[in-house]
């Protein structure tokens, strides 16, 4: 990320900050495991073609909206999540929202560095070449087997140490300028991978599958499924991308930002399920196999490809590196949070952060095996791994963006959405049809969000 350092070269930084800078800081948020490992799982466990075509349709009418919103509070304040809200209503219970973001942030912590833990173990298999010249049922078994040792353990704190060093040094700059290099390349694998997944015997059934909606597998389940996951991968409700916003330059486009991270977002959670798809019924899988899934598909897709093992060593060391910048600005989030309310010191902070991560992914990492009977009473058979995802992706995130969306529609003056969303990078006046998608967006902030949101919540608590 670029910040608005005050250079000697002001204007060249303030420039760069405005047009690639916040683009970059904000896409390599949205991008991760969220669009690889989550989106197929998801779809795949929710029927495909009409989980897709909501969760599209929630990035359009909520994930930009909301997105806006979280852009207007971080711009118009300079300030982070509990800041924002307390320069506008200082004495009020609104700064409060702020903790529902790092709970959220916590929760989402504990699996996704068991997940990240994961593509570090798939990593050496593929550098050993153990994954190479497995069936469906070898690479089923070679799961189950790894998650039910404690090796998933073993990874899970080796990767929470190294974010726990790079944190405590705030050398997060580093890691970023590698992960700029690696993200576009990322997609460039992908993309390579995607043609290659396209012409394997059942690619159609793959896309029957995702591209063809079958509206009665439409359940509150479903729907409410794809809202968490609109979240989840815009990062949105952690008060991260408010942050990000408080260092945008005057004149940065928010619409303009939103709708390119939207767009990236959805383009890598599309490819990711044209890479997955066509393998799964091709070679046998489940579709529903749930947080599983890529991992089991993936190298057997490798193992069919010329030179599979060096393709499947480097795909997993981008999955690893993808999932490390994730984590490192999640645990930013809750390092800010307790140097701010705390006389705590940066290296306290990051110590307490990841020892409380640790902890409770211990909890997620052992879901898969002696963990797995015991699921959390009140929403359904869910284990600890899937529960935490759930109670954070599903409800906190949502409901933080509709909290956003209400302070900024309706508590602040109504003036500063109107003058955030018209602001342009020429100066000039916004064409016609700008002016008309910021009324929609601003008529998404007041109305649609928060009625939707309530109408998903209530559905889901009756449906269930
Ligand atoms: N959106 C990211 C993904 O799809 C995950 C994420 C959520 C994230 N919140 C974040 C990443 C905050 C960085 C910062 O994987």
């Amino acid at each position: 990320m670029h910040l608005n350092q005050k250079g000697t070269d002001k204007k060249q930084h303030a420039l760069f900050a405005t047009k690639i800078g916040a683009i970059a800081a904000t896409v390599g948020s949205a991008v991760g495991l969220g669009n690889i490992w989550r989106f197929p799982y998801e779809a795949g466990a929710h029927g495909g073609g009409a989980f897709m075509l909501l969760y599209v349709f929630f990035i359009i009418v909520l994930g930009v909206p909301v997105l806006c919103a979280e852009f207007t509070l971080g711009k118009s304040t300079r300030q982070g999540i509990f800041g924002a809200f307390r320069t506008f209503k200082p004495k009020s219970k609104w700064p409060m929202v702020g903790y529902l973001g790092v709970i959220a942030t916590v929760l989402v912590m504990a699996f996704y560095s068991v997940v990240s833990g994961w593509t570090l173990e798939y990593l050496m298999q593929s550098v050993a070449g153990t994954t190479g010249g497995m069936n469906e049922t070898e690479l089923s078994s070679l799961f189950n087997e790894f998650t039910s040792g404690w090796r998933p353990v073993m990874w899970t704190m080796m990767f929470l140490l190294i974010n726990y060093f790079v944190i405590r040094r705030g050398v997060q700059k580093g890691i970023e300028k590698i992960s700029s290099i690696m993200t576009p390349l990322l997609f460039v694998l992908i993309l390579a991978f995607c043609i290659n997944s396209l012409q394997l015997p059942k690619a159609g059934e793959g896309l029957e599958f995702l591209f063809h909606p079958d509206f009665s597998k439409l359940t509150p389940a479903v729907i409410i499924g794809a809202l968490g996951q609109a979240f989840f991968s815009l990062s949105l409700g952690f008060g991260g991308m408010l942050t990000y916003a408080s260092y945008f330059s005057d004149n940065t486009d928010i619409v303009k930002n939103s709708n390119i991270t939207a767009i990236s977002d959805v383009i890598i959670a599309v490819m990711s399920g044209l890479l997955i798809f066509p393998a799964v019924f091709s070679f046998g899988f489940s579709p529903s196999g749930g947080p599983r899934l890529v991992f089991e598909v993936l190298p057997a897709i490798f193992t069919q490809m010329a030179g599979g093992r060096v393709w499947a060593s480097l795909f997993f060391f981008m999955l690893f590196l993808a999932s490390l910048t994730s984590t490192i600005s999640l645990c930013e989030i809750i390092v800010a949070f307790l140097t701010e309310k705390t006389v705590m010191k940066r290296g306290k902070a990051s110590a307490i952060s990841i020892s409380v991560i640790a902890g409770l992914s211990v909890l997620c990492a052992f879901s898969f095996s002696v963990f797995k009977k015991y699921s959390v009473p009140g929403i359904g058979q869910l284990d600890f791994f899937n529960w935490f995802d759930y109670i954070s992706s599903n409800i906190l995130l949502p409901l933080v963006g509709v909290l956003i969306c209400v302070f900024v529609g309706w508590v602040i003056d109504k003036k500063i959405l109107k003058n955030m969303l018209a602001v342009s990078e020429s100066g000039k006046e916004h064409s016609k049809f700008r002016q008309v998608v910021n009324q929609g967006i601003r008529f998404c902030i007041r109305f649609v969000a928060p009625v939707l949101i309530a109408l998903i919540f209530i559905i889901n608590l009756v449906g269930i």
